[in-house]
């Protein structure tokens, strides 16, 4: 009785499939779930079960969605779900991916013009400065050279590889933040190596890496956070008094071990994991991190705990060094499972009127006698939204049952905290994309979410977030900028490689547009925004380097069809530079 009604089921199904693209994936998880649940049942309880069955059968029959709807919607999925085989081509958008190759352009055109060689770009003034006084370090050229190849740009790559042969140097005797260094220009070094296999980038990428390598040199072996390059010596943070950041210690793993693959010297290597075993030593029992450790001990600091700043990367790249060694390394698998148990345990919130997922901080508070509490604080950074791809990623890799699961993947293919990890991701990116229903349709720096003891002023405005401290007429706050940021439309990339759903093309294609109205100078190159509220809006001179290496690129391979950097063969580091998987011949000790 029951597989009779399943089998109608199945053919209503498929009946309503060719009409709505409804698919089969998850009648195959209906059946499973029915067949299961009978086969436990006592034999008295069968037939009640049975005529009931067959009851919720006809209803099926009648209105296929009754079953598939909740299904689809529980786990995001939308029209595609399941049909598509791992091999599966998503041909290109060559219109729009043209257009962003025109963007690219167009910031890129301007900085060679006004300040090539410059480590940043100020494009309303048409100026170039560098980091320090002692001379630039190519933080904007090696930046954005594997765009250059990704998308083709021939003559500016020509030019970019020219200007690193016979004017890049490291020799500057200044401080230099260990992990932007490591992560923008030893990162792009490596990639640019990877794709051309011009010795020339994996010679700088030694050299890069030999100036910055001092700086594991502490007790602990936590490097400091700056560098000095020219005297090959770690220096300490003068702010936060000599504490390392949790995120900028555990993000310079993927380049130190591509390079050690690379160039089979394993100093670089034990160096990085070093870190991550000092780490899983000083581990919390919630498997969260807090943002500051003390890179004497080894031990982390009270502090925050958060999935913005400082503390963001860690949790991206405990999954991408699982990812990076080609899942061979159970450590990081643990690692990032415990943590990301502890993030749902911990952190993950919904709103209260529109039920949007979101993340919050937890900040330690003393009181007089000494004893600490956590307040949470529902503060989620535009940083965070690298999140919900990331989740959805760890989601079809250390979450599925076997690999290669399909595109999208079938709830059946997923461990239990695959599906809640993957709901996540899905849930996190349609929040983020929320925070750009703004007057630019830009998602600010910060955003906070409502709680029913915020006493927000203007809060009869029903909206589940707003910009703290912002005031119609008033100076805007440092939360309302937007920085040309790429965590949301790095998300949007992995979603749509993941999925196949064509709605992440369009919401990457609005941020794209919003980009080019209310970002784009003239005269050339792209500015931040001081308020995404506000239009016409008022620009702040700054291109940060990221436009170029991450937020552009993102947006290219999203419209690029998926043959170029597949998931399965690439993994990207912080700053989207992407580094092929590797076979480690070794593997961590702790
Ligand atoms: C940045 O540093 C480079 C290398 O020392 C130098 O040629 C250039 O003039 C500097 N740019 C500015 C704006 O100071
Ligand atoms: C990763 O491992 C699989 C087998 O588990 C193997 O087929 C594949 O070639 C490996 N990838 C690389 C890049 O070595």
């Amino acid at each position: 009785m029951a597989e009779d009604g399943l089998r109608k089921r199945g053919r209503a199904v498929g009946a309503k499939e060719k009409a709505e693209g409804k698919k089969a994936p998850t009648l195959d998880q209906g059946k499973g779930t029915a067949v299961a649940a009978s086969a436990s049942l006592s034999k008295g309880t069968t037939l009640l079960v049975a005529v009931l069955f067959s009851v919720f059968a006809v209803f099926v029959y009648q209105d296929p969605s009754l079953v598939l709807d909740p299904i689809n919607d529980f786990f995001g999925f939308e029209e595609n779900a399941g049909i598509l085989p791992p091999s599966t081509t998503f041909v290109a958008d060559i219109a729009k991916r043209d257009a962003v190759i025109n963007a690219f352009k167009h910031a890129w055109l301007a900085y060679e013009r006004d300040a090539m060689g410059d480590d940043e770009y100020h494009p309303i003034s048409q100026k170039g400065t560098n980091l320090t006084a002692a001379g630039g370090i190519g933080y904007t050229v090696i930046d954005s050279i594997d765009t250059m190849l990704l998308m083709g740009l021939q003559d500016e790559y020509a030019r970019a590889r020219k200007w690193v042969e016979t004017k890049m140097s490291f020799d500057r005797d200044a401080n230099f933040n260990t992990f932007e260094t490591t992560i923008r220009v030893l990162g792009g070094l490596l990639s640019a190596y990877h794709f051309t296999k011009d010795e020339l980038y994996l010679e700088k990428a030694k050299e890069l890496a030999d100036r910055i390598m001092p700086a594991f040199e502490t007790p602990s072996g936590l490097p400091t956070s700056n560098v000095n390059l020219g005297q090959r010596k770690g220096v300490p943070a003068q702010d936060n008094k000599g504490l390392v950041s949790t995120a900028e210690v555990s993000t310079l793993q993927l380049e130190f071990r591509y390079l050690s693959y690379l160039t089979d010297n394993d100093a670089y290597w034990d160096a990085a994991e070093n870190v991550m075993r000092v780490i899983k030593g000083a581990s919390l029992t919630t498997g969260l991190a807090s943002i500051f450790m003390n890179p004497t001990d080894g031990r982390f600091v009270l502090s925050p705990i958060r999935l913005g700043s400082r503390g963001d990367s860690y949790y991206e790249y405990l999954l991408k060094q699982y990812l990076q060694t080609n899942l061979t390394e159970p450590v990081y698998q643990d690692m990032y499972n415990g943590a990301i148990d502890g993030v749902h345990a911990h952190l993950i919130r919904k709103s209260e009127l529109a039920k949007l997922t979101y993340t919050s901080e937890l900040i330690p508070e003393k009181d007089r006698s000494g004893q600490i509490s956590w307040r949470l604080v529902p503060k989620q950074d535009h940083l965070v939204c690298f999140f919900g791809g990331s989740l959805m990623l760890g989601a079809v890799t250390s979450g599925a049952q076997s690999l290669p699961v399909s595109v999208p993947p079938r709830p059946s293919q997923l461990t239990s905290t695959g599906k809640r990890d993957w709901q996540t991701g899905v849930d996190l990116i349609e929040t983020c994309m929320r925070t750009h229903d703004t007057a630019t349709g830009l998602s600010p720096e910060i955003a906070h979410f409502r709680i029913p003891s915020d006493k927000v002023v203007g809060s009869s405005i029903p909206q589940d977030w707003y910009i703290k401290g912002a005031k119609p007429g008033a100076p805007a706050p440092y939360d309302a900028r937007y920085i040309l940021r790429p965590e949301t439309v790095e998300s949007l990339f992995i979603a749509y490689r993941l999925t196949g759903d064509e709605k992440y093309r369009q919401y990457g294609w609005n941020i794209f547009k919003a980009i080019e109205t209310h970002c784009k100078i003239e005269t050339g190159g792209y500015a931040s925004i001081i308020n995404v509220d506000a239009v016409p809006v008022e620009h702040e001179d700054k291109m940060e380097t990221f436009l170029m290496s991450e937020t552009l690129k993102y947006l290219y391979l999203l419209f690029e069809d998926n043959s170029v950097l597949p998931l399965s063969e690439y993994v990207f580091n912080t700053e989207a530079h992407p580094f092929p998987i590797i076979n480690p011949s070794r593997h961590a000790a702790f």
